[in-house]
């Protein structure tokens, strides 16, 4: 990796347009453990309910960098209770972030942090949006940084949110309130708050139960392989199907 100091390219920010698709698509390989489909990078180009920026080497016009976007209606969003109470019943709305990312050799230069400004601008300029909002696996530090150092807040953990290469894990929710955005916290909120924790815990610990059934129902099945030589092959493909359905920030 390249010095801060050393290497000083000029960044040029702009929104990503449909001659980008290869870069977007390699980057987003090179960087992430799951894969995208080629309809998420076709709607990413093509703009197609994803809201995308790019950040460019200025003299090498290489993409070295990117953000996407969608906009999402608060009142069927997972963070309503964390926004104020007429979110839920009017037609604000909320920017979630689907992916980040900055090529290796540009790393620590100020790029994610200036993507995610222009995020942020344009959620602040959209007169019903709230607030600009996240996941991101729990043990992905310089991400987990670079929200703190913008001010987003943490607003809760989701146990077993991700779910790859056969491996749970979690993730932290940040959201940056844009517009007054942010719920006052009143008893009554509080009180929701309270409720959709304990909702979210209940779903997890399902979720959990589940699994050690999956578990059995896997051991089972291989001794039963091994018993009669029949394959679990269909199976096995339910699981690795949920690993490509996955399309936000990790
Ligand atoms: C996370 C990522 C986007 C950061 O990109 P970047 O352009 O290097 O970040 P910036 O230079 O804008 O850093 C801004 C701040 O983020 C934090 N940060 C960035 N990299 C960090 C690191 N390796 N360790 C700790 N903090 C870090 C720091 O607070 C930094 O501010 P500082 O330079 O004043 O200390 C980049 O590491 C990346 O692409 N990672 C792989 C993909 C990914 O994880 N995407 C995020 C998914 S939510």
């Amino acid at each position: 990796m390249l010095e801060k100091a050393a290497y000083s390219p000029t960044i040029v920010y702009r929104r990503i347009l449909p001659h980008d698709l290869k870069a977007v698509e390699q980057l987003h390989a090179a960087l992430f453990p799951i894969r995208y489909e080629l309809e998420f990078f076709l709607n990413v180009v093509n703009s197609h309910g994803i809201i995308s920026w790019a950040a460019v080497d200025g003299e090498t016009q290489e993409l070295v960098g990117f953000v996407t976007t969608r906009i999402i209606l608060a009142k069927e969003s997972e963070i309503v209770d964390l926004l104020k109470s007429e979110s839920s019943r009017t037609e604000q709305t909320l920017v979630y972030i689907l992916t980040l990312g900055v090529s290796e050799q540009y790393r620590n230069l100020g790029i994610a942090f200036s993507l995610v400004q222009e995020v942020i601008k344009y959620g602040s300029d959209i007169s019903s949006c709230r607030a600009v909002y996240l996941h991101v696996i729990d043990y992905n530090e310089p991400a987990i940084q670079l929200y703190k150092k913008m001010s987003f807040k943490l607003a809760r953990r989701l146990q077993m949110f991700y779910y790859i290469r056969g491996y749970h894990y979690d993730s932290f929710l940040f959201v940056y309130y844009v517009n007054g955005g942010q719920s006052p916290c009143s008893p009554l909120e509080l009180i929701t708050s309270f409720a959709v924790h304990l909702k979210n815990l209940f779903t997890s610990l399902r979720a959990k139960l589940q699994r050690n059934d999956t578990k059995k129902l896997e051991r089972w099945l291989k001794c039963k392989e091994r018993d009669s030589s029949l394959t679990n092959s269909q199976q096995n493909k339910r699981i690795l199907g949920a690993e490509n359905s996955l399309s936000q920030c990790v």
